[in-house]
């Protein structure tokens, strides 16, 4: 057997790739590609080495993770979460929903997003969320007046834009002077003394985050600093901060990168809160990446081979509706044939593997080493976060299946969408 360090829960056995105990093939087989597949083993562990940081050795609770769920909200990886004691960080009134029907609770439920609707609010508000975090002036004046109509007071922390450069790609950085997320670090004082004034909103935390796929520590204590000036500056005032929350954004090893490892990461952040005097505060930690990133793959069947004069094609089944990372983003995934008995460096092609999409961005990889044949089975590797959840029907193409693997055991957590589905809701003019 062997065993890439950073996938948990898929390995090579017997020359062909598996998920846990099940040959790739065969779950290709049963359900059909493209399909995506997760490891429960792999969700379970990562969410334990956050809570070995979390759990103090004497059993005492100092941080709280809440799965950023924007990363992969399907309801089964949500109640593996839940079950495990995760809180949920939202950014959607969907979410919020996904949340409850997934078993997880209100209680534990963080509010992101810069642009709250109303009825969102009002759906928070009734459900009882655990805090809002408010990006502007004009968010805080809607929730309060909201929470008025209702007869409730709103818990609020504030989110900092820290300015602080996370160092990963510009799309997926948030926290700087020029992003659209936060409140301006110069202006977070007044704007908790303005909070302060609201009749039904209550004060509880702060929050703060500065970016995704972030493979550093030094933005994060860079931050944190910030953050920790800004609760002494408010105690100063008269404002209470309870809880501090520090966001998501911990990276994951798509290839090369080497991220800290979970625990390490999160032992490095609450130590240094602790040594700087803020053990006292409550923490939370929003991570969504390194929970499922590299606990999933799409599986993809080969279609045609095209060589080409200056490139050569692999057409699969899998196109840019199913993984938006590679076109958006010029995302590395690795791509593996699940089984690996004909490779050999001898008959290995160099293709472009793209999708059915009549786009010439929808490619998957670019530039890679196979030994192939139409028909074959391939792998998109750590493509469990922001996978699924950015997918589409461009193309009226449906939505693919996801697998869940339990050992020997495998579950459709979502059947692959049917055609009629997709245009169910349409509707033709009369006459
Ligand atoms: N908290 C907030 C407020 C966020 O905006 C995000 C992600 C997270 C937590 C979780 O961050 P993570 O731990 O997953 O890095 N679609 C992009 C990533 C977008 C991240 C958006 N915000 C990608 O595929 O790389």
């Amino acid at each position: 057997m062997s065993q890439i360090p950073h996938l948990n829960g898929f390995s090579i056995k017997n020359n062909e790739w598996h998920a846990e105990n099940v040959p790739l093939s065969a779950i290709a087989e049963q359900y059909g590609t493209p399909a995506y597949v997760y490891s429960k083993k792999a969700l379970t562990d990562a969410f334990n080495a956050y809570e070995k940081a979390c759990i103090k050795p004497n059993g005492q609770r100092r941080a709280q993770v809440h799965y950023a769920m924007k990363a992969n909200s399907n309801l089964a990886i949500l109640n593996v979460f839940a079950k495990l004691g995760a809180g949920f960080d939202i950014v959607s009134a969907g979410e919020l929903a996904r949340v409850l029907a997934a078993g997880g609770s209100a209680k534990k439920v963080v509010f992101s997003g810069v642009g709250k609707s109303k009825s969102e609010m009002i759906a928070a508000l009734k459900a009882g969320v655990k805090c809002f975090n408010l990006e502007s002036i004009p968010e805080l004046s809607r929730l309060n007046e909201v929470a008025a109509s209702l007869g409730m007071k709103a818990p609020i922390s504030l989110r900092v834009n820290p300015d602080v450069d996370p160092k990963t790609h510009p799309y997926i950085s948030t926290g700087l002077k020029g992003n659209k997320f936060g409140i301006a670090y110069d202006e977070v004082i007044k704007t908790y003394q303005a909070a302060a004034q609201m009749s039904h909103c209550e004060i509880v935390g702060i929050d703060c985050h500065i970016g995704s796929q972030i493979t550093e520590i030094s933005p994060y204590l860079d931050a944190l600093d910030r953050v920790l000036d800004l609760i002494k500056a408010l105690a100063d005032q008269g404002i209470q901060i309870h809880h501090l929350d520090i966001g998501g954004g911990l990276g994951i090893s798509y290839t090369s990168e080497t991220p800290p490892a979970i625990t390490e990461f999160a032992n490095t952040l609450l130590d240094h809160i602790e040594a700087k005097g803020f053990g006292h505060l409550e923490v939370l930690f929003e991570p969504g990446r390194s929970l499922v990133g590299n606990a999933g793959l799409l599986l993809t069947t080969i279609e045609y081979l095209k060589p080409g004069e200056t490139k050569n094609f692999c057409i699969v089944d899998a196109a840019m509706n199913d993984l938006m990372r590679p076109a958006m983003y010029d995302a590395y995934h690795a791509i593996v044939p699940v089984k690996l008995s004909n490779q050999s460096k001898a008959n290995s092609v160099s293709y472009d593997i793209v999708g059915p999409i009549c786009e010439s961005g929808d490619w998957l990889g670019k530039d890679r080493e196979l030994a192939v044949q139409p028909g074959d089975y391939l792998a998109i590797l750590s493509a469990g976060a922001y996978g699924f959840t950015m997918s589409s029907n461009y193309n009226t193409r449906g939505r693919a299946a996801e697998v869940m693997v339990d050992g020997d055991q495998v579950h459709i957590i979502r059947e692959r969408e049917t055609i009629e589905s997709l245009f169910a809701n349409e509707k033709l003019l009369p006459n």
